[in-house]
């Protein structure tokens, strides 16, 4: 899809298709939706009129207009966007999406898009609009033969009257950017098992490392071996497919620093199936553990974006990536494992298997230097129980870094609801024969995982995001299609953009 910008009319834009933002109760008889009205040869004062439209967030109205009109457009999309003084970037983005998703269906091939926001913020605003048209037009259905759905937009083209040119080519670009790295970590996360083992994610992380200039490291099993992983190799233990333990750093030119010899790093649970291991899953839905990997997938959409976008700071990414299967080497319930920590971990349940990879991924970034960790992970159901498919859980033990990333989140429409993390909880998962078990019991499941990551996050800055709930939607949205959801990965970007600004200058 070829993406422009337009600082001229909407109405002489020469595009088959507009999509036009329309707010709650806005009336077609003021301001701008009279300008359209009247260009559109009234057509706009009977759709509000007859009620169709109210302005409701994803609502849509879509109409053909007759020859004679001045709109060079000849098909109208009108898109709801909820109340005007809630209108911000990441409604920009779902307005693009759903009107991206909804012209696609009706076979348009170009889109000119008119999301109506304040002037101040135009290179913001086209990124968030290019975003959500990007991410909009995701579909799962990769290895669907029949069916399919073929229809591409061609020419998507962002207006914003009497912007300046040079705000506009770097807000598409931006867009761009973001856009296509949520969307690699969705088809990451949506690549079945057979198809996203630990060696295919390691091979992914080599061609985004070539393709952006990263600095890569794939750690095999006689390094994680050598460097004492018990932990993670306890989980790939009854696997057939290696283990692969995937460092991506990225270091911006001319050797920024992130200020207070800060060094963040990314840490992703890349489990590329769960079976649950010798404490086996149920069957029913096991098939979606395929994306218990999407905790690493956005590790590498976030190293991605970060890496065009030439943030200022370093940010190191760490990727620890297996299978967790049963079979006769696989290990048992009772079995005790040693973390790259030296902590003992007496494993109750193979298929908390998560925490245990994590605790070594945590430790090996402290070894290369992290000194802020931002984990992410599929980790507990316990999490979609307490927060459903809304709020993302987080949880740590640095309250400035958690609210630098709900603020984040606030920024680009992605929620986060913090649980609490108090040490009584860490009791739950004292083991009789080992340091820490990894089970915590039936009470406060998100928050006793939390505690076991913990005990490997001592001596830094820590918070660690729970999407097992949020990565997958069960549900097809107006601007997004069901399945993998990207979620957090524009969160991380904003969050190290935001820790580049405001880095004391040295
Ligand atoms: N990958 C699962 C968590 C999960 C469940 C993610 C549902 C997405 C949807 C994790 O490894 C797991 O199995 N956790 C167990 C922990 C329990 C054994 C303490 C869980 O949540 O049931
Ligand atoms: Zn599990
Ligand atoms: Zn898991």
């Amino acid at each position: 899809m070829e993406i422009l910008t337009h600082a001229g009319k909407y109405k002489e834009t020469d595009v088959q298709a507009l999509a036009v933002a329309v707010f709650k109760d806005e009336k077609a008889d003021e301001g701008f939706l009279r300008e359209l009205d009247e260009a559109a040869g009234g057509i706009i004062k009977s759709i509000i009129e007859s009620e169709e439209l109210k302005g409701k967030e994803g609502d849509t109205v879509y109409v053909h207009l007759a020859t004679d009109g001045r709109l060079k457009a000849k098909r109208l999309l009108l898109v709801g966007v909820g109340e005007r003084e809630n209108y911000q970037l990441a409604q920009v983005s779902q307005m693009a999406g759903t009107a991206a998703r909804t012209l696609r269906a009706r076979s348009v091939k170009s889109v000119g898009l008119v999301p109506r926001a304040p002037e101040a913020h135009v290179e913001k605003v086209v990124a968030a609009a290019v975003e959500g048209a990007i991410m909009g037009l995701f579909e799962p259905d990769k290895y669907r033969t029949v069916e399919k759905e073929e229809r591409q937009i061609e020419r998507l083209v962002v207006i914003v009257e009497g912007a300046k040119e040079e705000a506009l080519r770097r807000g598409a670009e931006r867009g761009r950017i973001i856009g296509e790295s949520v969307n690699f970590t969705r088809d990451l996360a949506n690549e079945p098992g057979v198809y996203m083992t630990p060696t295919i994610m390691a091979e992914r992380a080599q061609e985004i490392a070539n393709q952006f200039q990263l600095e890569i490291d794939v750690l095999d099993q006689a390094r994680m071996e050598q460097e004492g992983m018990g932990a993670l190799l306890g989980v790939a233990r009854g696997s057939e497919e290696p283990p692969k333990l995937i460092v991506l750093k990225y270091a911006p030119a001319g050797g920024g620093s992130a200020g207070d010899n800060e060094y963040l790093a990314l840490v992703g649970k890349g489990i590329t199936f769960d079976s649950g291991g010798i404490s086996l899953k149920p069957g029913e839905n096991m098939e979606l553990m395929k994306y218990d990997m999407t905790g690493g997938a956005t590790v590498l959409g976030v190293m991605r974006a970060i890496a065009q976008l030439k943030v200022p700071i370093p940010v190191l990414g760490v990727v620890p990536c297996t299978e967790n299967l049963p079979s006769g080497k696989a290990t048992k319930p009772g079995d005790v494992l040693r973390a790259m920590s030296g902590k003992t971990i007496e494993v109750i349940n193979t298929d908390a298997e998560g925490r245990l990879i994590l605790a070594d991924g945590i430790a090996y970034a402290k070894k290369l230097g992290a000194t802020r960790v931002v984990d992410m992970a599929t980790l507990t159901g316990a999490v979609s129980i307490a927060l459903g498919d809304v709020n993302t859980g987080i949880l740590g033990t640095d309250q400035k870094l958690i609210d630098e990333v709900i603020g984040s989140g606030r920024e680009v429409g992605e929620k986060f609801w913090q649980l609490p993390l108090d040490k009584e909880y860490t009791k739950q998962i004292k083991s009789d024969i080992a340091d820490i078990k990894n089970v915590g019991g039936r009470k406060a499941g998100t928050i006793t995982a939390a505690a076991f990551l913990k005990e490997f996050a001592d001596g830094i800055s820590w918070a660690h995001l729970d999407i097992a709930g949020t990565a997958w939607g069960d549900d097809a949205k107006p601007h997004r299609a069901k399945g993998p959801t990207g979620i957090a990965v524009r969160t991380l970007i904003n969050l190290i953009e935001r820790a580049a600004q405001n880095r004391p200058s040295s």
